[in-house]
């Protein structure tokens, strides 16, 4: 039987994750939303792309969770998104409201399900999901450092001119300013880029990757970035539905690893069938420790504004 990914939130980044999880024929999809027709209208134009990609997964729209029932994986990308001028965090009061609502539901329909977080503000959002849904914390991810991760792996492979299959970077903490991306453990094909760019060129793309979601919403006037975000909680599910045991960086409740005790925060995460099967706990530096904790600090400010 085919596994079943319920994706809440029709909107730009939960559409575009169907359409990744249905070209990869990965499982099948439902896709849930406030407003009506939209879930609805969305399916059907990607369930008659199917025969076209050769992919034999159903995918449904709904506004009722009754369709979620026993899903395996729940995508959860409702609530606002940027708009220019505006932080991740502007979005805290009302996107946790429709989290509540979106958690009481996903509960009742599919208790057994993992969590995959996209709304914003991240870290805080994953805390409230956590907190709400009463799941282990196996079962409640954010998606984030897939995302930031890949945009840092894309800028240094179009600064070195070499395949992006040949970049690997790592990004700790939260998503946002405070993230911290780990430049020792970023490699081209095993390769230190200290060894392959001065510290200036470097220093750039941290900045950029920083500034990668703001650089867009810029762009886009309206919304904000929902390509490489979908892509990047497509990859999460995958790794969860195939038990890949893939390392990935992901927000998940930290109950003392890195010195963290209560809060979600990017870490490297161990994704199998289980869901989060282990955190990877490697030694940081003094400095890249400072970074991690005034993240941490970041996240726990937006958390106690919502009591989560
Ligand atoms: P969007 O505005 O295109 O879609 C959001 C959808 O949520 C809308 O269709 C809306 O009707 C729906 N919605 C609102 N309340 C709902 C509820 N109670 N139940 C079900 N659906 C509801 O926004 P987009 O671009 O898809 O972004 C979604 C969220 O993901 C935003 O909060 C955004 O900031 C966040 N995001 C996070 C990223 C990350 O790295 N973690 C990356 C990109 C976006
Ligand atoms: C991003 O980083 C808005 O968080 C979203 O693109």
């Amino acid at each position: 039987m085919r596994k079943k990914v319920s994706i809440v939130g029709a909107g730009n980044v939960g559409s575009t994750a169907a359409h990744w999880i249905m070209a990869k024929e990965l499982a099948d999809v439902v896709l849930i939303d406030v407003v009506e027709g939209v879930p609805q209208g969305k399916a059907l134009d990607l369930l008659q792309a199917l025969p076209i990609e050769k992919s034999d997964v159903h995918i449904t729209g709904a506004n009722d969770y009754a369709a979620t029932a026993n899903s395996d994986i729940v995508i959860i990308t409702a609530g606002l998104a940027r708009k220019p001028g505006m932080s991740r965090d502007d979005l805290l009061n009302t996107n946790f409201k429709i989290m509540a609502t979106v958690i009481e539901r996903v509960v009742a329909y599919s208790p057994e399900s993992i969590l995959i977080v996209v709304s914003n503000p991240l870290d805080a959002m994953v805390q409230a999901a956590y907190r709400l849904s009463g799941f282990n914390r196996g079962r409640v991810l954010g998606m984030a450092g897939v995302l930031d991760a890949g945009r840092f792996r894309s800028f240094i492979a179009a600064e070195l001119d070499v395949s992006v299959e040949n970049v690997n970077s790592f990004i700790l903490g939260g998503h946002g300013d405070t993230m911290v991306p780990l430049v020792r453990y970023t490699t081209v094909a095993g390769i230190p880029i200290t060894e392959l760019l001065p510290k200036e060129r470097i220093d750039a793309m941290v900045q950029r990757t920083r500034n990668g979601g703001a650089e867009i919403v810029k762009q886009l006037k309206s919304g904000s970035a929902y390509y490489a975000p979908s892509a990047a909680a497509v990859e999460m599910a995958e790794a969860i539905l195939k038990d890949k045991k893939k390392i990935l960086p992901c927000a998940a409740y930290l109950e003392g690893e890195y010195g963290i005790h209560g809060y979600c925060i990017g870490v490297p995460c161990k994704l199998g069938a289980a869901g989060l099967e282990q955190i990877i706990e490697i030694k940081l530096t003094d400095e890249e420790d400072a970074a991690l904790k005034r993240s941490a600090a970041a996240v726990k400010e937006l958390c106690d504004i919502i009591g989560v």
